[in-house]
């Protein structure tokens, strides 16, 4: 199982943040926010990871570089324009080869990682698993229409009419049958070559699609109060962990990391939850 982590597009709702650079050195928890994903890949067991990076790449391959201090091996992919999520399955077809991956969005977390979503692929025996969660706005994302007997019927992109409240989040495991999916794609209206429209060819051609609702926490981090609420939802569940230095008149109380080389000086008092340093 390959693994294929999106680190392209604009980042437009984030600007100014990212004017300069790509969202997805922002920390989280001081934490850069494609570390999350890519630690994900890592605990799954994915060894060999496709990194897709668009005109802004600036501090990704600086963070990651080949990956061996995160214990895989990294291969960058070109995406000259963010085309869309299909898009980039697309411009990844000669690194994935025939091999089964899992496609996971560099802006999204996820409390439970990816390992539950591959686990089912491999002994659902699926050509295709996607992650659902509930949301509250519909309209923002690519919904899931399941008929009375809980089977997908239909993915929209965006709808503009209510279908569900059921969206697909950035988790995904594919076998090679989406190659074949994302190369009948046209543009969608927003110009893009949608991955509900890949999962859709794959459901109309008879494909064995299956969704799976996320257990815990997900949060795509796309906008300025979505990074607010994620730095939340990480502080909420770190367990203590000092590995910098405590002076003695110093006082932590709570859940708190203390990073390598940082100092916590006499006097000081941290309350938890808080990261302060490396995470
Ligand atoms: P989006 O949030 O759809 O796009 P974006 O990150 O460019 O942000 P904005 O909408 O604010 O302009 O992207 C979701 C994830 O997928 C994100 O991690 C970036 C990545 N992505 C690509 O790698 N290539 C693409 O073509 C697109 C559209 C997104």
């Amino acid at each position: 199982m390959k693994g294929l982590l999106l680190a392209g597009g604009y980042g437009t709702r984030l600007r100014p943040l990212t004017f300069t650079g790509n969202k997805h050195t922002l920390p989280i928890a001081n934490k850069p926010m494609i570390l999350y994903g890519l630690e994900a890949l890592c605990r799954a067991g994915v060894k060999e990871v496709g990194v897709v990076v668009g005109p802004l790449r600036e501090g990704v391959v600086e963070l990651i570089g080949d990956g061996s201090k995160f214990g895989v091996e990294v291969t960058y992919i070109e995406q000259p324009e963010p085309k869309g999520l299909a898009h980039a399955v697309l411009v990844s077809e000669r690194f994935l080869g025939n091999e089964p991956f899992v496609m996971h969005l560099g802006d999204n977390l996820l409390k439970e990682g990816v390992k539950p979503f591959i686990d089912l692929f491999e002994n659902g025996g699926f050509d295709c698993v996607v992650g659902a969660a509930k949301v509250r706005e519909p309209s923002r994302y690519g919904i899931i229409d399941f008929d009375s007997s809980g089977r997908v019927k239909k993915l929209v992109e965006k709808p503009k009419e209510y279908i569900s409240d059921w969206a697909l989040i950035g988790t995904y495991v594919f076998n090679e049958k989406i190659f074949d999916a994302v190369k009948q794609l046209k543009p969608s209206w927003r110009g893009e070559l949608e991955i509900t429209e890949a999962i859709q060819h794959l459901l109309d051609h008879g494909c064995r699609v299956h969704v799976r609702f996320v257990q815990g926490w997900w949060k795509d981090t796309g906008r300025p109060e979505d990074l607010l609420e994620a730095n939340q939802l990480i502080l909420h569940d770190i367990e203590t962990r000092i590995e910098g230095v405590v002076e003695g008149d110093a006082t932590v109380s709570g859940s708190v990391v203390i990073g390598r080389n940082s100092i916590v000086k006499s006097g000081s008092t941290i309350r938890g939850p808080a990261v302060i340093g490396e995470s």
